[in-house]
């Protein structure tokens, strides 16, 4: 039982009937269909070159009727596009309120674990209201994945959240083009599109999500402040920036007080393991003191209350990702022996304390 969750028009309907296509071969398949009709569906299959074969197609929400369906056609994959237009005749309550939500994906669920049926429920992420969004059934599914993705950009990121049958935290990265959702092959080189100049505030950053290695580009714009000094985040939490700001004031002499911090992480992805600390304080410095960080710089470390720089998990693929893109020094925590057999001779510079990063982001020569 699998649950797609994410903002309307992010691509769900897209990606579960891509999905479909791409079995319709060998799984016998019902598509339910509660938002579109059957004629819609057909037309954004025939937009996205999609075979359908022998996929059966079911325009319907009432979810006495769905079950009849499966009943008698016993497909082996079911999608339900989506949940929140699915009522039960038992009760009362409209559509896409919490009864009818939890009750029909309850419904569901139990003939999905009795006949071995595989799944898939479309939710809409929903603004507080009358329908009931996608977290009162994140307990009930086995797996949980959201749909994320900037407003303006093409850029699609695929995230599970719970895993009962296998790996979570992983991560898909797609582009939303005309014709469907496509797999980015190399999303580093996507997430990072460098400016051949480099600029003060900027360094690149590599990070891991789920088992793979991602370079993103961070940035920091520190600035006079006008009245009460404003630290805001894009894509990194806050209080992790407060105590870094703290640690750069007491270990790095970096006087914030009068200062406006602005951290920006780029593409529209959210930063959370602690190995980002050494990137966004760099970043945060070089914008302050005016420094170029040379643009061939990959830094991460996690940094701790006392200034020190920690090692962190995910050494080797992250420098083996950095050493793939081109870049030529690492700026980090002392990394075992596996990621020092990735690295060129001189490329890894280690620093065990934040007060040493300044000396090794802008070496003197
Ligand atoms: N004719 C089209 N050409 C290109 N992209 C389109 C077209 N129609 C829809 N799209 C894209 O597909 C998105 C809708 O995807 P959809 O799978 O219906 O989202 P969801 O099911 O999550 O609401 C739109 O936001 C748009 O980006
Ligand atoms: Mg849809």
């Amino acid at each position: 039982m699998t649950l797609i969750g994410g903002d309307p028009g992010i691509g769900k309907s897209t990606l579960t009937l891509q999905t479909v296509a791409s079995v319709a071969g060998t799984l016998t398949t019902l598509y339910v269909s509660g938002e579109e009709s059957a004629a819609q569906v057909a037309a954004r299959a025939a937009r996205l070159g999609l075979e359908l074969g022998q996929i059966t197609m079911l325009a319907e929400t009432c979810l006495e009727r769905i079950m009849g369906t499966i009943t008698a056609l016993r497909p082996q994959l079911v999608v339900i596009d989506s949940i929140q237009t699915l009522y039960s005749e038992a009760f009362t309550s409209a559509p896409g309120s919490v009864v009818q939500v939890r009750e029909c994906a309850a419904e569901l669920t139990r003939a999905a674990k009795q006949t071995g049926t595989a799944t898939l429920l479309v939710g809409h992420v929903t603004k507080e209201g009358a329908i009931a969004g996608p977290r009162v059934l994140e307990h009930l599914v086995d797996t949980v994945i959201y749909f994320e993705g900037e407003p303006g950009s093409n850029l699609r990121i695929i995230r599970a959240l719970k895993n009962r049958f296998g790996a979570a935290n992983e991560i898909g990265v797609f582009a939303m083009l005309e014709d469907g959702l496509r797999g980015v092959t190399n999303p580093s080189a996507l997430f990072l599109a460098r400016q051949s100049e480099p600029a003060s505030g900027n360094i690149v950053f590599a990070a891991i999500e789920g088992s793979r290695p991602l370079l993103v580009q961070v940035q920091a714009l520190v600035d006079r402040t006008g009245g009460n000094p404003r630290r805001v985040c894009t894509g990194f939490d806050g209080q992790r920036l407060a105590m870094l700001l703290a640690v750069m004031n007491r270990h790095m002499g970096c006087q914030l007080g009068g200062f406006d911090v602005f951290v920006n992480v780029v593409g529209g992805i959210r930063i959370s393991e602690p190995a980002a600390d050494l990137a966004i304080v760099s970043a945060i410095w070089s914008s302050l003191s005016g420094t170029l960080v040379p643009n061939n710089v990959v830094a991460f470390g996690e940094v701790g209350l006392g200034g020190e720089i920690r090692p962190v998990v995910g050494s080797a693929l992250r420098v083996g990702e950095a050493q793939k893109l081109g870049f030529s020094r690492v700026v980090g925590p002392s990394v075992n022996r596996a990621a020092r057999a990735r690295a060129d001779d001189d490329m890894l510079v280690s620093i065990s304390h934040v007060s040493a990063l300044a000396e090794q982001l802008h070496p003197t020569q």
